[in-house]
């Protein structure tokens, strides 16, 4: 597929095609509002589950920056007029990674190791989209996202160097990884095709999902943990 050429400004983009403009909306809805339902139904809610002032602070650090980058895809969106309440957690159904009820500080670190590592994926591609400001803001996110996922990362090795504590991480991993693969959309996405023929992104969902679930499968192998068997239909 030929590289669509770069869209620099918000005033560039307004003279791209329809099908360009819905499609950039699209994307800059679906990270604002996903950011923020991660922010509210995991993140601020983990602080009362972290069990030291340090894991207070740097969950704290955590929930900060998920909000900020809600507020980042969202300025980009008001940039190019998306009316405010498509961006609002009020309006809009969640993903069901977000319908997990979080109860204890095992779930959140299991969460911030597998579903950050999900967002590191989407964020990937997006780092080299055509539409400059978003690529910037991806930029800029980024290293942001690598610090959620090795937060988990860090956190789940604390966690597991007791036997009782490696059965509670495995446990809560067993419960959420099936949420995970449908978080790349449908095989046969249609907005998928138009992201690549926009070169917004560059891979197709199956593509994605394939590449993360070796990444679990790595990221759990080098932590003695073990990826649990496929939902159907993944
Ligand atoms: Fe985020
Ligand atoms: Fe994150």
């Amino acid at each position: 597929m030929a590289a669509y050429p770069e869209v620099r400004t918000a005033e560039e983009f307004r003279k791209q095609p329809e099908e360009y403009q819905a499609a950039v909306k699209k994307i800059l809805v679906s990270h604002a509002i996903n950011e923020l339902y991660g922010a509210q139904v995991f993140d601020e809610p983990a602080i009362k589950f972290a069990p030291t002032p340090y894991a207070k602070w740097l969950t704290c650090r955590v929930a900060m920056e998920e909000y900020h980058h809600h507020v980042r895809f969202k300025g980009l969106a008001d940039e190019v007029g998306v009316p405010a309440e498509h961006m609002d957690t009020r309006n809009k159904k969640p993903l069901s990674i977000f319908e997990f009820p979080l109860k204890s500080w095992e779930e959140f670190c299991v969460i911030k190791l597998l579903a950050d590592l999900a967002e590191i994926l989407q964020v990937e591609d997006l780092l080299h989209c055509s539409y400059l400001p978003l690529r910037n803001v991806a930029r800029t996110t980024m290293p942001e996202e690598k610090f959620h996922a090795q937060f988990g990362h860090d956190f789940c090795t604390e966690l597991i160097k007791t036997p009782e504590g490696k059965a509670r991480v495995q446990d809560a991993i067993d419960r959420y990884f099936p949420y995970l693969p449908h978080f790349f959309g449908a095989a046969n996405s249609r907005n998928n095709e138009l992201y690549r023929k926009f070169s917004l992104k560059q891979r197709r969902n199956d593509e994605m999902r394939a590449d993360y679930l070796n990444r679990v499968k790595d990221l759990l192998d080098g932590l003695g943990l073990n990826m649990p068997a496929l939902p159907q239909a993944a």
